[in-house]
């Protein structure tokens, strides 16, 4: 069989283990598999350019972040022409499928690019879907390629902002990813030990901000001497978190072709408001992108390895219309198929009944 494979939305490490992944299973299957360039955008070209992938050329792909097939935030369903009309051009997909005489696609994406996957599969287009998006948000499986790296990547930048703020004397906020889903927040935050992590799934008081504050640094302004309270603090909070009398911050008022706006600057909004109306000075920044950088750590390797290994065997079984799942807690999940529209179910956010404490915006019984 002769299987593409394409990786679309935001890049995230682990889509190249999953790439080195179905190629070695897919050699034992008798799969051929035919790398496809920027997700969806591929196959929009009426002369795709293609790239065989075998053994030798992805040998080295495992310890690659990012995606070497390239990736774009494409809607087949949704284009824009000149007039700024949209078209559906999900046609011109089945053409190139045919055209590249391809028996079947992985599919690797979060919920918008499977989502598309998922429409195609319901017309007959052969495809398994491979989870994957920092955010962990996913429907149906409990891991999702890059939420590993990612969290690894923000917890290092929590520990380093630790220095300048206690040094000068801040409260430093940190803005991370992860859109609708505080998943990102809320770990990293404990991992880099933040003393109040703000997540999408509840909305926070800034009065309660403001006190737990006073509480940590004092009433009065940062303290000098060594033995007194800690000088600084820092808030880790979710792109998408707002305050109980606010609105979700967003970088402009765009939206790209699955509808979503760019979520970015309530870090800035609370350091303003923590300047203004407590005694002390507050730092922000937003982390973007390089958040998703860098090599894939040793969970999103063996993830994106099992991924790419289990879609192989579900193409040479011919279950198609699925995507892979992992249950469990990563690397030693529970392996299967779920029906890829399963993809587009709701989000898949932090129970905060179970995790969140909510006085006190931190992780639930850790005695922060
Ligand atoms: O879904 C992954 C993600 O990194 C989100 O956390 C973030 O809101 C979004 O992508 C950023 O979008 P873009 O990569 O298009 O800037």
């Amino acid at each position: 069989m002769r299987v593409g494979i394409l990786t679309g939305g935001g890049d995230a490490p682990g889509l190249n283990p999953a790439i080195k992944g179905l190629v070695y299973r897919g050699s034992e299957l008798g799969l051929e598999v035919i790398g496809l360039f920027d997700g969806w955008r591929s196959l929009l070209n009426p002369a795709p350019e293609v790239l065989a992938l075998d053994r030798q050329t992805v040998r080295r792909w495992d310890r690659d972040g990012g995606t070497n097939l390239g990736s774009s935030r494409t809607n087949p369903f949704k284009q824009w022409t000149e007039t700024g009309d949209s078209q559906d051009r999900s046609d011109e997909v089945e053409e190139n499928i045919e055209r590249l005489k391809l028996d079947a696609l992985v599919v690797c994406g979060g919920e918008d690019t499977l989502g598309v996957a998922a429409v195609l599969a319901q017309r007959g287009v052969k495809i398994v879907g491979v989870p994957k998006t920092i955010d962990k948000d996913l429907a149906g499986t409990d891991y999702t390629l890059g939420f590993d790296t990612a969290l690894r990547n923000i917890s290092e930048v929590i520990e380093r902002s630790r220095t300048p703020a206690g040094s000068h004397g801040w409260v430093q906020i940190v803005e991370v990813m992860g859109r609708h889903a505080g998943h990102l927040a809320l770990w990293s935050g404990v991992a880099g030990q933040a003393h109040l992590i703000l997540i999408p799934e509840h909305p926070f008081r800034y009065e309660r901000v403001f006190h737990l504050l006073s509480v940590r640094l004092g009433e009065s302004g940062l303290s000098r001497g060594l033995a007194q309270k800690p000088r600084y603090s820092v808030i880790v909070v979710a792109e998408g978190s707002r305050a109980e009398d606010g609105e979700m911050v967003t970088i402009d008022d765009r939206h790209d072709a699955f509808g979503h706006v760019r979520l970015g600057g309530i870090g800035e909004v609370l350091a303003k408001r923590i300047a203004a109306e407590t005694p002390y000075e507050s730092r922000a920044v937003v982390l973007g992108h390089p958040q998703r950088g860098g090599p894939p750590s040793p969970i999103d390797r063996i993830m994106g390895m099992m991924f790419g290994a289990r879609a192989a065997e579900a193409v040479a079984e011919g279950d198609f219309g699925t995507m892979v799942s992992a249950r469990g807690i990563a690397p030693a999940c529970e392996f299967s198929l779920v029906d890829l529209s399963t993809a587009q179910g709701k989000i898949n956010v932090v129970d905060v009944e179970r995790y969140y404490d909510i006085e006190r915006y931190h992780l639930k019984g850790i005695g922060m």
